[in-house]
């Protein structure tokens, strides 16, 4: 399904895909008494592709529950949110106000979530993270509503750093597109490069979404570093793997990033993605009951292979049931609703997770190398890390 820019659509999940397109509308509906989640993902752009994987991971958690919560059926109201973080708070408080959002999904860009954050810091609306992993969700700007199923941009970078160093690098150069995302991950590759004991030679930011490399990766075979550690993810991610290996860096520069640089890519980016060493809180060729039966329902479902984006879309839908469960679907209920959601425990295709204090995912990072155009997971990088949630203080 492709979704417009600027279009709203209102699906029965109950009642399968694609049900009504409507504009945005600008002035008061009526609440129904079913649950509606209004959803912003980006359905345009470099980011696309995510957004797509998001919502059939949160479809089927919710078409596995029946649809509904103590008969209460479950629709969305969906907006593309074109990763464009300037136009956020207009979208969610339209979602809010205008449309009767009894809870928010999203997002996937760091920025978009941290404009969805100041709305809903305000209106009190639960909010559930599948994606955008900005510290400040779960760190300074955190709140009894504000929930992440998938996890803080620190989180699967910082375990990087000690693997780099203990497999040999000792010089790196860092290289992410300039926003939050960017800067978070690399910033927590450096830091546990520089505690083992590592030198790192240069940070390249490049602006988002560029895809504009060429430039860059001239400099980084001039620097020649032993390993190079990036951001990248989606659309982009295919450029920049695709570039590297253009560029004749691929078997001379050790490629180290989170799984997004191959996350939904890996086929397309091919035999130049082999030997990518990341690290992530997923893997598809994880062989445990919950990820095959997940794996085989998406398929299903999609008609599509899963990935982590979709993983993550599937646990925020869990964790919402959880909360209305509680409720018997009543989403006007919510401190009953946050306080089951703290204390849930959601069998993810990742393997089991909880939440921080600061509503974050507590879980195991693995690490992956590509090998034969597959995923192998050479073992689990830092078992149940938590984010460390700098400056959240709890109201
Ligand atoms: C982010 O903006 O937080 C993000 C986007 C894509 C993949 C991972 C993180």
């Amino acid at each position: 399904m492709t979704i417009s820019r600027r279009t709203v659509i209102a699906t029965g999940l109950a009642a399968g895909a694609g049900a009504l397109s409507l504009p945005l509308l600008g002035g008061c509906e009526k609440r129904s008494s079913g649950i509606k989640v209004g959803v912003m993902l980006p359905f345009t752009g470099t980011y696309a592709q995510l957004g797509e994987q998001i919502l059939a991971g949160f479809r089927l958690a919710v078409a596995e529950a029946g649809g509904q919560v103590g008969g209460r059926e479950i629709s969305t109201i969906i907006v593309d949110d074109e990763s464009d973080p300037g136009k956020a708070p207009e979208n969610a408080n339209r979602l809010i106000n205008a449309q009767g959002a009894d809870l928010l999904l999203g997002s996937v860009h760091s920025g978009v979530l941290a404009g969805m954050v100041k709305v809903v810091r305000e209106s009190g609306t639960i909010l559930v993270c599948p994606n955008a992993g900005a510290a400040s969700a779960t760190g300074a700007m955190c709140a009894p509503n504000i929930f992440r199923a998938s996890f803080s941009n620190w989180q699967p970078a910082f375990p990087m750093g000690k693997v780099a160093f203990d497999r040999g690098c000792r010089t790196a150069v860092t290289m992410a597109w300039n926003y939050g995302a960017g800067e978070e991950s690399v910033g927590a590759f450096e830091e546990s490069f520089a505690a083992a004991g590592g030198s790192l030679l240069k940070r390249i930011m490049v602006p988002f979404p560029n895809v504009e490399f060429q430039a860059h990766l001239t400099e980084i075979a001039a620097l020649k570093p032993d390993c190079v550690f990036v951001f990248f993810a989606g659309a982009g991610a295919l450029k920049f793997v695709k570039d590297w290996a253009a560029a004749g860096l691929k078997g001379r520069v050790r490629l180290l990033s989170t799984g997004f640089i191959t996350e939904g890519v890996l086929k397309d980016q091919g035999a130049d993605a082999e030997g990518i060493l990341t690290t992530l809180h997923y893997a598809d060729a994880l062989q445990t009951p919950e990820n095959l039966r997940f794996r085989a329902a998406f398929r299903e479902a999609a008609k599509r292979e899963a990935d982590v984006y979709s993983v993550q879309g599937y646990d925020a839908g869990q964790l919402m049931l959880k909360g209305l469960a509680a409720v018997n679907g009543d989403a006007s209920q919510r401190p009953a609703m946050i306080a089951a959601m703290e204390k849930a425990e959601i069998v993810s295709p990742r393997g089991r997770f909880t939440l921080s204090a600061a509503h974050n995912p507590v879980q195991d990072i693995y690490l992956r190398e590509v090998q034969g155009g597959k995923e192998v997971v050479l073992g689990v990088a830092h078992a149940a890390l938590s984010d460390p949630a700098r400056g959240c203080r709890m109201a």
